[in-house]
C-alpha cells in the first residue's frame, strides 16, 4: 500500500483542471485548460460559457491526468473536488463530474473550498508546517490568511475592494497595455520613475490587515488624464513613470499590511514562523522583493510556490483533498456546490 493518491477537479472560475498528487507530495499530473480565448471577446468572464466550457472539458482533463499520471481511477484512494465558492455552473459542473466518478468507482469524494486549496498549497511545495502566514494576491483574490490546520483557518484582513490582480489589469487597460495586465504594468514599470507621480496608499491611516486598491486605479485615470489634456497626448515615458508610481503604491500597501499581519501571527507564537505568497501577483518583483526583506529583518521564512501552483489548478485541490481526508473529513456522496462558501 503506497501513500494516498488523489484526483483533483477545478472548475470554479475560468480554468478547467485535473490533477494527480500523492500524499508524499509528487504531483504525478496537473492538467489545465483555461478558457482565456473564450471570454476575450466580452472583456471578462462569462458564467454561462465557462459553466459549459467547464462541463465539455472536464471529462477530458481527467483522462489527461490519468493518462499522464499513468493511472487507472482503480489505482486512486480518493476524489476531490472544489464545492465553493466561485462561480456556480463552473462549480456544479465540477461536482456533477466528480460525483458520477465517485458513484462509478464507489472511491471518496471530498469537497474543497477553492481558497482551503491555495491556503494548503505552501505544504504541498515546501512542506510548511503549521501555523504559517498566507497572503493569497490574484486576480480574483487579496486576503491574509492564519492557516492553522487544513480545516483551520482565521482571516486576518482583506480587500474591501478590487484585488490588486484586478488592480494592474484595469491599469494595463487604462494605459493602453495589453492583458493580462500584472506582467505588461511591471514591464513598463521598469523603464519609469516611481516617484514621478504621487499615488495614494489606502488605509495605511487606519489600523488592521484590510487593504484597499479600487482608489488607486481612479488616481492612475486622472493622473492620465491629466497628462493627455496637458499634452494632447501620453508620452512613452509618462506611462512608464505611471506603471511604476502605482506598482509601487501596490507594493506599499501590501507591505505595510503584512507587517502587521506578521504582528498578529508572530504574537501565537509559532515554531517555524513562515509567510507565504500565492496568487499570480505573486509573480511580481517588487512586491516579491518587498515581502522578502521584511520577513528577512523578521526571521520569517518566505515562500512563494511556483507559478503553476500559485495559480488555479487542481493538483492544490487533491492535496487539500488529501490533507481533508486524513482529517476522517471524507464524504459525500450528497456533496454539493457552493457560490459562497467563506474560510
Ligand atoms: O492567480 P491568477 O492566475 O488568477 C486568479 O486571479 O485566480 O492571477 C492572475 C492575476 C492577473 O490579474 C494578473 O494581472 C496578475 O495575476 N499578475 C501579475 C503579474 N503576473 C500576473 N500582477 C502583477 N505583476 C505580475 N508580474
Ligand atoms: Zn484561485
Amino acid at each position: 500500500l503506497g501513500p494516498l493518491t488523489f484526483l483533483g477537479l477545478e472548475s470554479s472560475c475560468d480554468d478547467t483542471a485535473a490533477a494527480v498528487v500523492r500524499a508524499d507530495g509528487t504531483v504525478l499530473a496537473s492538467v489545465v485548460a483555461g478558457q482565456t480565448a473564450l471570454h476575450a471577446p466580452f472583456g471578462g468572464v462569462v458564467p454561462e460559457i465557462a459553466a459549459r466550457a467547464h462541463a465539455e472539458k472536464l471529462d477530458t482533463c481527467v483522462e489527461e491526468a490519468l493518462a499522464e499520471a499513468g493511472l487507472r481511477l482503480s489505482d486512486l484512494d480518493g476524489i476531490a473536488v472544489t464545492s465553493g465558492p466561485g462561480l456556480i455552473g463552473g462549480v456544479m459542473s465540477g461536482v456533477m463530474c466528480a460525483r458520477g466518478l465517485a458513484a462509478g468507482t464507489g472511491l471518496p469524494l471530498v469537497g474543497v473550498n477553492h481558497l482551503a486549496g491555495h491556503a494548503l498549497t505552501p505544504r504541498l511545495t515546501d512542506g510548511l508546517a503549521f501555523p504559517y502566514l498566507m497572503l493569497l494576491v490574484s486576480g480574483g483574490h487579496c486576503q491574509f490568511l492564519l492557516v492553522r490546520g487544513p480545516d483551520s483557518f482565521s482571516r486576518l484582513g482583506g480587500t474591501i475592494d478590487d484585488a490588486p490582480g484586478e488592480a494592474f489589469d484595469k491599469a494595463a487597460k487604462l494605459l493602453g497595455l495589453p492583458q493580462p495586465g500584472g506582467p505588461s504594468v511591471e514591464a513598463e514599470a521598469a523603464k519609469g520613475n516611481p516617484k514621478a507621480f504621487r499615488f495614494p496608499r489606502p488605509l495605511l491611516d487606519r489600523p488592521g490587515c484590510d487593504l484597499s486598491f479600487s482608489g488607486l486605479k481612479t488616481a492612475l485615470l486622472r493622473a492620465r488624464d491629466t497628462e493627455i489634456a496637458g499634452h494632447g497626448g501620453l508620452y512613452r515615458q509618462t506611462r512608464a513613470d505611471l506603471c511604476a508610481g502605482f506598482q509601487q503604491a501596490i507594493a506599499d500597501v501590501l507591505a505595510e499590511k503584512t507587517r502587521r499581519a506578521l504582528a498578529v501571527y508572530l504574537d501565537t507564537a509559532p515554531e517555524q514562523p513562515a509567510l507565504a505568497v500565492a496568487g499570480g501577483v505573486a509573480a511580481n518583483t517588487a512586491i516579491r522583493t518587498a515581502l522578502e526583506r521584511l520577513c528577512a529583518a523578521q526571521g520569517v521564512r518566505f515562500t512563494a510556490p511556483p507559478l503553476r501552483l500559485c495559480t488555479d489548478n487542481a493538483a492544490m485541490i487533491a492535496w487539500a483533498g488529501i490533507e481533508r481526508f486524513r482529517l476522517g473529513i471524507a464524504t459525500e456522496a450528497d456533496l454539493i456546490a457552493r457560490p459562497r462558501w467563506p474560510l
